[in-house]
């Protein structure tokens, strides 16, 4: 079996779909710890009732983000992971664990990337009026929310709708398609080379799988 370890800081409502998707064998692999830099993340307590190692570090305790992160690699890296799934982590990542976990780091990122990378992603979609949004699945490379979308789903943004209101159809989508995504990467069906992701041995476009444009 495959081996997964998910890195959170909240909420976890990613997390938990993974667990569903594993419990109901939509992904094959084992969950076998989650970790958070918050200690009263949501997520943790979602993992411990799966009965899934939970641990959380705090970076206070620690002089560097590369120690902080020196760390958490150890640490990780225990359960031998196969994927390293980062499902609402808000920390940023320092070069050495990047490239550690290099071609099996995957991010989910609420936005049609390669629009609005970092923060604040549905507040932005909405100053700028956009009738269309999402999120996007994404390699993980030192350039933040910068490597090779896999997978994106689009919602519609209606008029009156708030951040709340976006996020939530944001999040439906995000529960839907992570787990596909992690269920391709564990059957081996999904890669990085040279930059690019490739499923089945295709190159993918730069928004991911079947993009429209
Ligand atoms: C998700 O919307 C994800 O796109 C972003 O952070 C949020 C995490 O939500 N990176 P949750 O903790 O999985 O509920």
């Amino acid at each position: 079996m495959k081996n997964i370890v998910v890195l959170i800081s909240g909420n976890g409502s990613n997390l938990q779909a993974m667990i569903d998707a594993c419990a109901q064998e939509r992904i094959n692999g084992t969950l076998r710890a989650v970790f958070s830099n918050k200690a009263e993340a949501y997520g943790l307590e979602r993992a411990r009732e799966a009965g899934i190692a939970a641990r959380a570090l705090s970076a206070g305790n620690f002089d560097s983000r590369e120690a902080f992160d020196l760390q958490l690699m150890q640490e990780i890296d225990a359960y031998a992971p196969d994927v390293v799934v980062l499902a609402g982590y808000m920390r940023i990542l320092s070069p050495a664990f990047v490239a550690n976990y290099r071609g099996r780091l995957l991010n989910i990122h609420p936005s049609l990337l390669p629009k609005y990378p970092g923060l604040h992603t549905h507040r932005q979609a909405l100053a700028n009026g956009d009738r269309e949004h999402g999120t996007s699945v994404h390699f993980v490379t030192e350039e933040l929310d910068g490597g090779p979308v896999i997978l994106q789903a689009k919602i519609p943004v209606f008029e009156g709708d708030n951040e709340e209101d976006i996020a939530a159809r944001v999040q439906h989508q995000e529960h839907a398609i992570y787990p596909l995504v992690v269920g391709w990467f564990l059957e081996g069906r999904l890669t990085m080379k040279e930059g690019r992701a490739w499923l089945d041995g295709q190159l993918l476009p730069a928004q991911g799988y079947a993009a429209d444009e």
